[in-house]
């Protein structure tokens, strides 16, 4: 008995350093992009370092000054729910009880950082009327920032692919039935993002066999400046 209930517990050791160990180097993997600059078509200041701000939504790297963390997870098949924390705070999850199948948005005010409104859509079964009145009128002077979860596309349209391309996304094109989709864009940017990340559906490579692993991202958006 004894010695069942420590092989089990070595078993459980093993199995949570090896989670840990390949959670860090799928992280590293990650596309770590600073210093975006025109990411809004601004011009971001010169950067003095002593005004380096403290980590945040568990991000490992600092963003500088003028800069909003962020960290951005889709949902992991239809099981584990997305979540998008933006300058230190947690503005959808499982927890906060605001997300759900589908397209998870929330809209940040670029210049203060200030939430603005959050909402989700749901792409295999919902209106898409819905997402278009929430997409058609952002404002100029906005952040916006999405997480799939399940099914990002089943109901999307020509029209709605537009309008997220216009916010500066260059995969919207691509995104189809279970993909994983991630994005932070703008109104009126004038490049495409550098902050966008799709993960296929792909039966013979997906890691929760009818969906593909979550993907997750962070980085740091330049603050608008007046
Ligand atoms: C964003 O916040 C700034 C400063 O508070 C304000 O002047 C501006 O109108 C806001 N913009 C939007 C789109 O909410």
């Amino acid at each position: 008995m004894r010695l069942t209930a420590l092989v089990r517990g070595v078993v459980v050791l093993l199995i949570s350093g090896l989670t840990l160990f390949f959670a860090s180097k799928i992280m590293d993997s990650n596309v770590r992009l600073n210093n975006v600059k025109y990411f809004l078509g601004e011009v971001v200041r010169p950067q003095s370092s002593s005004k380096i701000k403290v980590a945040s939504c568990g991000m490992e790297t600092q963003c500088p000054a003028d800069h909003f963390p962020f960290r951005i997870m889709s949902g992991a098949a239809s099981v584990v729910g997305p979540s998008i924390c933006f300058n230190d705070k947690v503005l959808m999850s499982n927890i906060k009880n605001n997300i759900g199948r589908g397209l998870n948005i929330a809209i940040v005010n670029a210049t203060s950082g200030e939430l603005l409104t959050t909402d989700f859509f749901d792409m295999w079964t919902g209106n898409v009327e819905l997402l278009l009145n929430f997409l058609k009128p952002i404002k100029p002077g906005t952040i916006v920032l999405l997480a799939s979860f399940d099914d990002p596309a089943t109901k999307m349209t020509d029209e709605v692919r537009t309008i997220f391309s216009e916010l500066g996304s260059s995969l919207i094109h691509n995104v189809q039935f279970r993909d994983n989709w991630i994005f932070v864009g703008a109104k009126l940017i004038k490049e495409k993002t550098p902050f966008e990340q799709i993960l296929k559906n792909d039966k013979a490579k997906n890691k929760y066999g009818n969906w593909p692993e979550a993907v997750e991202m962070d980085g740091c958006i330049p603050r608008k400046i007046d």
